[in-house]
């Protein structure tokens, strides 16, 4: 590539004085872009747009760009240019895109996936034959930071059945597809229920529907991002805590459960006549009791009324008292 010599030709030729008259009006070659920062593995679109001197050129001859990595100088790898046969540096091969627009002067450069590597300054190229060639000194710094973890939103004051929203932040990449993004747990996928609310230039919000139990308790919570169609994955995983409040259905279910068997009427039944019954054998003990209590004191009358001489003695049983009778009859 003839570029290096051309341009530093090109440059003093058109900032020496002395060719000022030949020259056109260098003020006319104007670049505008803005630094850009990236995360690795993303997509990034950075606008640009440019001006010539259209006098320098013939209105039937085509406008090629071509985007360089470092400076324009010195053989620099090329990465993007509209002029078909060129060679491209082999790491920028259909990730660095140059707009379609060129000839209107737009210089916007797509980078997917991007790489580590692909941070540093480029420098932009113009060639319009047979005089508008021209390197803009305005050069593109490209800055690559690392790929962010998605970033989970919600209440800490989790309470099962209680509905929370679940908010995952992710970086925003130019891919036409937007990033895909889940939440889940164990138990399983959460609901999407809204996408891009408050959004902002740099990340993109999804809203999800959770409404945690008492199994989610102590369990991981996973919010998962995937770019484009590569391979770029990144999630990030909270550890839930969910509080169980006394009027939860678990322990007013236990409650209800004796509500339940009363519902059968055999075990009430059962019931009825196991508290009768008691009653009934009580009764019939008393009634035991005091009818052997009546027979004992007949029997004591009876036996005073045999005027007998001997006295029984006071803490003789009822028992003592037969057999003294006994003994008194047999000797009587
Ligand atoms: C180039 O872009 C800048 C900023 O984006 C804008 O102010 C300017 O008008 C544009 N120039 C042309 C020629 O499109
Ligand atoms: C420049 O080109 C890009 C890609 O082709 C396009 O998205 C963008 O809208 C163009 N910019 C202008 C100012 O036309
Ligand atoms: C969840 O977010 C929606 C809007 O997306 C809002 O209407 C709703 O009140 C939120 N629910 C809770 C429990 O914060
Ligand atoms: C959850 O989502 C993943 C990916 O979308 C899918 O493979 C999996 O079957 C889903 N699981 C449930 C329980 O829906
Ligand atoms: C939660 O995830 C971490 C890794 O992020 C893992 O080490 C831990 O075992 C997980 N805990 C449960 C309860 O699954
Ligand atoms: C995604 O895949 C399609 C078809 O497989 C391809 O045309 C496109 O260039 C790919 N996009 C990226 C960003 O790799
Ligand atoms: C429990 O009993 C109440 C009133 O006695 C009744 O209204 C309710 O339906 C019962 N519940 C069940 C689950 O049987």
């Amino acid at each position: 590539m003839g570029y290096p010599l051309e341009i530093l030709v090109f440059g003093l030729l058109s900032t020496g004085p002395l060719w000022a008259g030949v020259q056109c009006d260098i003020n006319l070659y104007k670049l505008y872009v803005q630094p850009a920062t990236v995360q690795e593995g993303l997509c990034v679109f950075i606008p640009c747009n440019f001006t010539y001197d259209p006098n320098d050129a013939s209105s039937t001859a085509t406008l090629y760009g071509y985007w360089f990595k470092g400076g324009c100088f010195n053989s620099p790898p090329l990465v993007a240019t509209n002029k078909p046969g060129e060679t491209i540096a082999e790491n920028a091969q259909n990730r660095f895109i140059l707009s379609e627009e060129v000839e209107q002067g737009n210089c916007s450069l797509v980078i997917n996936d991007v790489q580590n590597n692909d941070d540093g300054d480029y420098c932009f190229r113009m060639e319009k034959e047979p005089k508008a060639k021209w390197s803009f000194k305005e050069i593109l710094k490209v800055t690559v930071k690392e790929l962010e973890d998605p970033v989970i939103h919600f209440s800490r004051n989790l309470q099962a059945n209680h509905h929370v929203n679940i908010t995952c932040i992710v970086p925003r990449s130019c891919y036409l597809k937007p990033p895909r993004i889940s939440c889940k747990t164990m138990a399983g996928n959460f609901t999407l229920r809204a996408s891009e609310e408050q959004s902002s230039d740099s990340h993109v919000h999804s809203v999800f529907d959770f409404t945690p139990s008492v199994a989610d308790n102590k369990q991981n919570l996973t919010c998962a991002v995937t770019y484009g169609n590569t391979s770029i994955y990144k999630e990030t995983t909270v550890l839930l805590n969910v509080k169980y409040p006394p009027q939860t259905p678990v322990i007013s279910s236990e409650l209800r459960r004796p509500n339940k068997t009363s519902d059968k009427p055999t075990s009430a039944l059962f019931a009825v006549m196991g508290a009768l019954s008691v009653i009934v054998v009580v009764i019939l003990i008393i009634a035991v009791i005091l009818i052997f209590k009546k027979y004992q004191r007949k029997s004591m009358i009876d036996m005073e009324s045999h005027k007998t001489l001997q006295t029984p003695r006071s803490d003789s049983s009822p028992n003592d008292q037969i057999s003294q009778q006994m003994v008194l009859c047999t000797s009587g």
